[in-house]
């Protein structure tokens, strides 16, 4: 069991295996984000041999992130390892859903069991500003695709920005009417490189929980492998909203997550530093040795991010860690 000096237990894994995206979204990559250098991306066979440490120290979730992994053309034979790990109940993806429509099919036969998608305006022309992209309807029907297959509750993320998608929560709350989706409202996090964004765009979420709760919304009990999000029902609507607030006081007293790199650095936290190479490890009969250096990183967990105090340690672009 992986357990940290606070006392909190880690079934939750984020794997990001690429930091390489097709999209550019403003509060993300304001500046755009270098994609030309040599990437040298853990590998299927790595992979393997993490995720079965993993598993055997007691991981039960595994989130795939990015960047976009969709990117990567062995995407597929990813899902198919967690799968086939002993141990691995759940095994999601978080996409900018640019190949969903196209892909949620093999994906799903391979074993993906959750789906959290980013649409951060249901306007197409408000979605182009954010984004840069032009194909928000393709991922609206990837989203409704993923549905009918059989994913329950894909979540819908939308980074939360004064000027650009403040205005359009009842939007979403239509939407949702018959939906079974959950919408999620991100606060606009401060990384290394959108301070200036950040300044013009950051708002906190706690009116809009106010505003929930004064029209008769619930607050969900969460799942022991849930994320962060602060869930809400409405009898009269089909799917649910949710709030992440990063900035919120005890954010991170559940922290049930931990996140490995693309290049295979484990990280500890969402903002910390560089990171702990497990690469030296990852060989094909490295399993024993991959689960004694996670054990002996676990003690080095601290008790939170600092984002309040602008810390962003070594993370300067969530696409780096995804998220
Ligand atoms: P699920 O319950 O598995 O759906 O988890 P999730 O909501 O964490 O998954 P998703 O990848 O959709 O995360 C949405 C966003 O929440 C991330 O991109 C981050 O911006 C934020 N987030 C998730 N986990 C953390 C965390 O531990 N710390 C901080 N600061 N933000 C997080
Ligand atoms: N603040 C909050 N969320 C962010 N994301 C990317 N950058 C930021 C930021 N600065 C979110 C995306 C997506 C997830 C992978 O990370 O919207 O939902
Ligand atoms: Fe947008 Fe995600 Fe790509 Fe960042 S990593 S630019 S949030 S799609």
């Amino acid at each position: 069991m992986l357990q940290d000096n606070f006392g909190r237990k880690f079934e939750y894994l984020r794997l990001s295996i690429t930091d390489v995206c097709n999209f550019s979204c403003n509060y993300c990559l304001p500046d755009g984000y270098d994609c030309s250098g040599a990437r040298d991306f853990l590998t299927v066979p790595e992979i393997k041999t993490l995720v079965s440490a993993f598993a055997k120290l007691g991981m039960k979730k595994i989130r795939i992130t990015g960047g976009e992994p969709g990117l990567r053309k062995d995407l597929t034979d990813i899902i198919r390892i967690c799968r086939d790990t002993p141990g691995i109940e759940q095994i999601a993806i978080t996409t900018n859903g640019f190949n969903l429509e196209k892909k949620i099919a093999e994906w799903i036969d391979a074993g993906l069991t959750h789906l959290n998608v980013s649409a951060d305006s249901l306007d197409p022309r408000l979605f182009q500003a954010i984004t840069g992209q032009q194909n928000l309807e393709s991922i609206l029907r990837g989203v409704d695709k993923a549905t009918l297959l059989g994913i329950n509750n894909v979540k819908i993320n939308a980074v939360l920005l004064k000027t650009f998608n403040l205005g359009q929560i009842d939007q979403y709350l239509t939407w949702i009417k018959h939906k079974p989706v959950t919408v999620r409202f991100i606060e606009l996090m401060e990384t290394g490189n959108n301070k200036e964004y950040f300044a013009d765009n950051h708002v906190s979420g706690e009116f809009i929980k106010q505003n929930l709760l004064a029209k008769g919304w619930t607050q969900v009990i969460k799942d022991k492998l849930a994320g962060p999000a602060q869930e809400f029902y409405h009898p009269e609507s089909k799917g649910r909203f949710g709030l992440i607030m990063p900035y919120s006081t005890d954010f991170c007293k559940s922290c049930n997550r931990l996140r490995v790199a693309s290049n295979g650095n484990l990280h500890l936290c969402l903002f910390a530093e560089q990171g702990i190479d497990l690469r030296p490890y990852l060989t094909e009969d490295g399993v024993d040795q991959t689960c004694d250096a996670l054990l002996a990183a676990m003690t080095n967990k601290v008790v939170g991010h600092e984002l309040a105090k602008n810390f962003t340690g070594a993370t300067t672009h969530l696409a780096m860690l995804g998220g």
